[in-house]
């Protein structure tokens, strides 16, 4: 953690092996959601068309789509039937109660922020990945969600964050060693009763 940070510019020369794409893809399987729900979707675009599309929709995190390895797009479902078809299939029968006594209830746009809450679990699963394995990366909130929907031909999934991975340009200033990371102090953040 006091080695990763956000990546600003990167060595578009510079690529991610297949493996380490592949780890990266089932560390995301494998995150953790509440009831084990699973509300999400996570895609990898390496393609640079597609990137470069994408980068017309990241406003000034433009350069950083086009320069990465790979942009990985969060999307948390946004068809409920749908959840609640996949549910019924994968979750045991008191993971499904819960949600039909807790969940379902809920006025629909508390359901809906359910669902990006567990996306967004991920996110730092994925950073903490990245950092462990040794890959650069930049979480992008600044995207239009409805254009990188449409470019990526997604109806029942929202887009909500993006992930630039790859290597970092030996330019960065953002990197550590010109850019000290900046915190609340511990004693702020984090209590002990
Ligand atoms: C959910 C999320 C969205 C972010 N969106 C952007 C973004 O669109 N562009 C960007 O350059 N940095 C973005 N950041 C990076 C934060 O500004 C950065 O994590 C924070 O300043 C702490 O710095 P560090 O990651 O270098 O330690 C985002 C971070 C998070 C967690």
């Amino acid at each position: 953690m006091e080695e990763r940070y956000t990546v600003k510019k990167y060595n578009a020369n510079e690529k991610l092996s297949e493996e380490q794409i592949a780890d990266l893809k089932e560390i995301l399987r494998l995150s953790p959601s509440s009831i084990n729900s699973q509300p999400w979707k996570f895609t990898f675009v390496s393609d640079l068309d597609t990137k470069k599309q994408l980068a017309e929709a990241s406003f000034f995190n433009a350069p950083k789509v086009l320069d990465c390895d790979t942009v990985v797009v969060f999307s948390a479902i946004n068809n409920v039937d749908l959840f609640e078809k996949q549910i019924n299939v994968t979750l045991p029968e008191g993971s499904i109660g819960y949600y039909n006594d807790f969940l379902k209830p809920l006025p629909s746009q508390q359901l809906h922020a359910w669902f990006e809450k567990q996306t967004y679990l991920a996110i730092g699963v994925l950073l903490s990945a990245c950092a462990e394995m040794g890959i650069d990366s930049t979480p992008m909130e600044g995207i239009v969600p409805e254009q990188y929907n449409a470019i990526l031909g997604e109806d029942n999934y929202n887009s909500l964050v993006a992930v630039a991975i790859g290597v970092r340009s030996e330019e960065d200033r953002n990197h550590v060693s010109t850019t000290p990371k900046s915190r609340r102090p511990l004693d702020e953040v984090v209590m002990a009763v």
